[in-house]
């Protein structure tokens, strides 16, 4: 006889590796959505302008705190925006000050608000050795920008091109290659024994690129790295399912109102902070892996970052689907709450 399929599941309070806050009114939004279910975020410092030094990490943070919801135990991972011009010095002091857990490398002009990104990788290396030196993780958006890549191959050759040379001239360094979307990057990661781990989102696990384009654009499917075909998506499942302790979930959930999606030129991100954990048990429910949801929310990214894992736990119920608001106001503007296109029968009870 087959066991009956669980209908609760009570594991460790999860952590975001990945996450957008913003600032003003829409962090007053959007944080509490966050902070519900989460014990800690590593949270993008790629505001206008970017949160660059020690001292506007600290400010963010500030402003972090003083908006969470009363009661919140969720606490902000702080992280600094690599620039051309970043001070090892200064980054050595914010880390050992515990003010700041990792550094983010964008390739410039790759997402959204990444104009100050790297442009010469060369320039950053007295950066990269000091963070190996001291074991301050990279976080890395990992596409090119060469307006000759297609595209949907941008995240491959960043590979070969980028992430291996800064890896081999730099082999003590940890590196998290973040929202990975390919084979090619799960198999690059699969294949190394040290010093990487990668994040996945929820929705890479849930659309591939014909969810975007057939039948209509659907403009709030459209974040970078963009999803790719569905073999890619599925090697994602794979990876996130299996337990691999270098697989974990950083949400990438990233608001933007609907008023800036909705353009001729719409901004990427999808926003899944709300839903998230019960669009990840209907993945791993559907997948019959159940059991790895832990690993991939709650386990595997502290023990990559070196951090312990949360003490609280949450409880997902299974039962009549979840309704979940198809829209956040913010003072900004609404903004849409990713739908993934079927019934969400998980609740979390946080
Ligand atoms: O879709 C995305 N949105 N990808 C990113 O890398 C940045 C993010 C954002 O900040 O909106
Ligand atoms: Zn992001």
């Amino acid at each position: 006889m087959t066991k009956p399929a669980p209908t609760r599941l009570t594991i460790r309070r999860p952590d975001d590796w990945h996450l957008h806050l913003r600032d003003g009114a829409m962090l007053q939004g959007v944080l509490p959505h966050s902070a519900a279910h989460f014990g800690r975020a590593i949270i993008m410092p790629n505001l206008v302008p970017p949160v660059v030094t020690g001292a506007q990490a600290a400010a963010y943070r500030d402003r972090i705190m003083a908006a969470l919801p009363e009661g919140s135990t969720f606490t902000p991972l702080m992280t600094l925006y690599l620039t051309e011009d970043t001070d090892p010095e200064d980054v050595a002091r914010a880390h050992a000050d515990g003010l700041v857990t990792a550094v983010k490398l964008y390739p410039a002009g790759a997402t959204t608000n990444s104009a100050s990104g790297v442009r010469d990788f060369d320039k950053v290396r007295p950066v990269l050795e000091k963070m190996a030196e001291i074991g301050c993780p990279l976080c890395v958006h990992g596409e090119v920008t060469d307006p000759e890549v297609d595209i949907f191959d941008r995240e491959a050759v960043f590979i070969d091109k980028v992430l291996k040379p800064i890896r081999k001239k730099t082999p003590d360094l940890r590196v998290i290659m973040e929202h990975v979307t390919t084979q090619d990057a799960v198999d690059y990661v699969r294949d190394t024994h040290k010093n990487l781990a990668a994040t996945i989102t929820t929705h890479h696990l849930i659309i591939n690129r014909n969810d975007i384009l057939v039948g209509g654009i659907k403009p709030h499917f459209y974040c970078l790295p963009v999803a790719k075909r569905e073999r890619h998506r599925i090697a994602l499942v794979q990876a996130a399912t299996s337990g691999d302790k270098r697989f974990f979930l950083g949400t990438d959930s990233a608001p933007h109102t609907d008023a800036n999606k909705l353009q001729p030129c719409g901004c990427a991100g999808c926003f899944t902070a709300p839903n998230t954990m019960s669009c990840l048990a209907e993945v791993f429910d559907a997948a019959k892996k159940l059991g790895q949801l832990e690993a991939f929310t709650s386990l595997n990214g502290p023990r990559f970052y070196g951090l312990p894992v949360n003490e609280e736990t949450i409880t997902l119920t299974k039962g009549e689907p979840v309704a979940y608001p198809a829209q956040v106001d913010t003072g900004d503007g609404p903004v849409t709450v990713f739908d993934p296109g079927f019934p969400l029968h998980w609740r979390i009870e946080a």
